[in-house]
């Protein structure tokens, strides 16, 4: 969307609300107009006004609800999370990134990074160094806004940059409050906590969906992501959600000058803070809080995954700053794996959406960290073979956090007698085509994978496929979920993408319809159709990504998508491709976008030069829209595309800081001056950066002119 056109529409936006003249009358114009905005934003991922406008809309709806509860509309858009169509959250950027933690695996990883931490900040011996421990909770981190007080907003953490909306249900959370208690609240501030389930509470949650035949959740982290992102808040707050606060992002002014004075006036605030959280001034006494978390891990009463160190002063955190994702003064100490001994009965070869057969260890039962496993992944046949893992063996299995169940090695004493080393098929197990294992063109490399060349006539791929196509980074169609499809891919229903918008017409004139299928409700099926319904639009990038295309995930079909707009555009660039061949100049405009190379230009040719593939595709789009891509629009700033280079001692932030601040504001900071800089940022002792830019009349500000000019100052 050109600037222009979204500035015009923000003016109307504020028109339309000052121009109301009762509240009743507002009120009903600020729904009609949130509603239009979250469809905008929701449905077709075109946003027409900024975040910041957006949320002014929002504020001012709630000001009058909150003063005039009759007048709140039953369809008022603050009750609702996101638009309740579609099921995505809205996207919150965050003002100060959610980084994550290094990690540290044993006692010496510890004390090298102590050692680290005094070397950088120039520490003698007899300066002290305190640091606090506390647990590493297993849960899910969240950014918490306080306004003067109140919870305004509340954001996951995303891709650290960008999280999800979950306000409504963050409110429903009984541990966080509503509004912060006592005098040195500041204007503003981002607190940052992990939000998790008890362990009692997973337990009796898992009860109660396997009762009612619900999705059963395989951990308590994974129960608590859930419940967190339902739609309908009222079902998040059925959910006993728990929350610690232990870290903050943008802050107006912070109420102490350490780590754990921070952590003391949330406390003060009516915040949940951990108790157990020490402070340290010795290495020996972090490793001792380590090892007692560790043997008290079992009857906390929540899931912990380690330990987490942070040196306590707030001036030497500033000063250590950040390396890559991660702060210099933190680290993560992670309690070992947990293993167990069981025996493999059977290596079964699963057939996954692009062919790919991989191996699954089944294993007799075994609790392995509090956890029953059955399964554990073998990889590929490289690794059965290195390892030589053979059924009927003793192996050790092991459970890290999240991950996967893996087979550590085999208990060669335990073997048995008459055991044959692993036969990996060269057969697909479900379609009998030809399973190969590609090899690169030009280093004749041999892919770890072997693949079943079956394609579209493999029952397997085509229900992965099916699968993928409905998940939630894809069409994400609520109530469609891998049984579903399992069910009507067997039953025959469902076999492939348009079938699925068919459903509804064949099952209105079938002789068997669902409603009457065991497990089927009439609500739920209307629910489904319904569902379905609503993802007859459907943005271009989300449809690239739900093709499966080999090597196309969510980014790549994002380039794709920003670089052509139109599915037309991109399927007559491919057939231009795919005529010209790989020598052409069609070839190469495709190569040439930022973010594709070859492997995925190969794909794309390879998807539409399959004659079931472009049947389907058409089939696809006699039921749906693919609408076009709309740029997401980021925020003018006065540096927005300009290159700064940042030289001398800076007085007012750390070069980091100023680094991170100017990069957010959309400017390209970079290290040399060339002819191409836009600004130099001169703090005192500048050297010969500041001699390049006057020779090449480079624009130098000092740091309160450069303040100035970013509205800092
Ligand atoms: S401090 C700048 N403290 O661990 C990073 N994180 O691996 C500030 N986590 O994303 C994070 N318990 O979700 C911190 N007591 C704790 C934590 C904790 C759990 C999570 C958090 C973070 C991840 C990093």
């Amino acid at each position: 969307m050109s600037e222009t056109k979204s500035k015009k529409k923000r003016k109307t936006a504020a028109k339309a609300t000052s121009g109301s003249e009762t509240p009743k009358a507002e009120i009903a114009q600020l729904t009609a107009e949130i509603s239009h905005h979250d469809d905008l934003y929701y449905r077709h991922d075109a946003p027409e006004i900024s975040d910041s406008a957006y949320d002014a809309l929002r504020r001012r709806l709630e000001e009058l609800e909150k003063a005039h509860p009759e007048l709140r509309r039953p369809d008022s858009p603050t009750a609702k999370v996101g638009a309740a169509p579609v099921g995505a959250f809205g996207k919150i950027r965050h003002d100060v990134p959610m980084l994550s933690l290094g990690n540290a695996f044993d006692d010496q990883d510890v004390v090298d990074f102590v050692e680290r931490v005094r070397r950088f900040l120039k520490l003698g011996e007899e300066d002290a160094l305190e640091i606090t421990s506390e647990p590493k909770i297993d849960g899910l981190s969240i950014s918490i806004r306080y306004e003067h007080g109140e919870l305004i907003q509340a954001a996951t953490r995303g891709d650290g940059t960008e999280g999800e909306n979950v306000t409504a249900n963050i409110k429903t959370v009984r541990d966080i409050p509503h509004t912060l208690k006592g005098k040195n609240v500041p204007e503003v501030i981002d607190v940052r906590g992990e939000i998790y389930l008890g362990d009692d509470d997973f337990e009796k949650l898992n009860a109660a969906q396997a009762k009612n035949g619900d999705k059963v959740f395989a951990n308590p982290r994974n129960a608590a992501a859930g419940s967190l992102r339902q739609l309908d808040p009222s079902i998040t707050a059925k959910r006993p959600l728990k929350f610690f606060a232990y870290a903050w992002g943008a802050a107006s002014k912070l109420p102490a000058d350490t780590q754990a004075g921070v952590v003391a006036a949330f406390k003060h605030w009516g915040l949940p803070v951990n108790p157990l959280m020490r402070i340290a001034a010795k290495t020996e006494a972090l490793l001792a809080f380590y090892h007692d978390i560790e043997s008290k891990r079992a009857s906390l009463g929540y899931d912990i995954d380690g330990v987490v160190y942070k040196v306590n002063r707030l001036d030497y955190q500033e000063r250590l700053g950040f390396v890559s994702r991660s702060p210099r003064w933190a680290i993560a100490h992670k309690f070992a794996a947990e293993q167990a001994t069981t025996v493999l009965e059977k290596i079964d070869i699963q057939v996954g959406r692009t062919g790919a057969l991989t191996p699954v260890a089944k294993l007799k039962p075994v609790t392995v960290g509090g956890v029953v496993v059955s399964n554990a992944t073998l990889h590929n046949e490289d690794e059965i073979a290195r390892k030589d893992i053979r059924e009927g063996d003793t192996v050790v299995v092991q459970r890290a956090g999240d991950v996967i169940p893996q087979v550590v090695e085999v208990v060669r004493d335990k073997r048995p007698a008459h055991s044959h080393p692993f036969k990996f098929p060269t057969v697909c197990p479900v379609c009998g085509s030809h399973a190969v294992r590609e090899s690169e063109e030009e280093t004749g490399k041999v892919d770890v994978v072997r693949r079943c060349t079956g394609g579209l006539i493999c029952p397997a791929q085509v229900k992965e496929r099916l699968k993928h196509f409905v998940s939630r980074n894809a069409l994400d169609i609520e109530g469609l979920g891998t049984e579903k499809i399992e069910f009507f891919f067997e039953t025959g229903r469902i076999k492939s993408p348009a079938d699925i918008f068919t459903l509804e017409a064949r099952d209105q004139a079938s002789d068997e319809p669902l409603m009457k299928v065991r497990g089927f409700k009439e609500t739920s099926v209307r629910k489904l159709f319904a569902a379905i319904d609503a993802r007859r639009n459907v943005p271009l990038d989300r449809f690239l990504y739900a093709l499966g295309i080999r090597h196309i995930g969510e980014t790549t079909a994002k380039d794709l998508a920003k670089a052509y707009g139109t599915l037309e555009a991109l399927r007559a660039a491919v057939e231009a491709a795919i005529k010209g061949g790989k020598d052409s100049e069609a070839y190469r405009d495709i190569d040439n976008i930022e973010g594709i190379g070859e492997t995925v230009v190969d794909a794309l040719i390879d998807f539409f030069d399959e004659r079931h593939n472009q049947e389907q595709l058409s089939a696809l789009l006699r039921e749906i829209t693919v609408t076009p891509y709309v740029r997401a629009q980021l925020k003018e700033t006065p540096v927005t595309g300009k290159t700064v280079v940042f030289t001398g001692t800076l007085m007012k932030l750390t070069r980091n800081e100023a680094k991170a601040q100017a990069e957010r504001l959309g400017a390209k900071v970079s290290g040399s001056v060339s002819k191409k800089t836009d600004y130099v940022v001169a703090g005192a002792e500048a050297g010969s950066k500041l001699d390049n830019a006057r020779a090449l009349g480079v624009t130098v500000l000092d740091e309160d002119a450069w303040l100035a000019l970013i509205g800092q100052s």
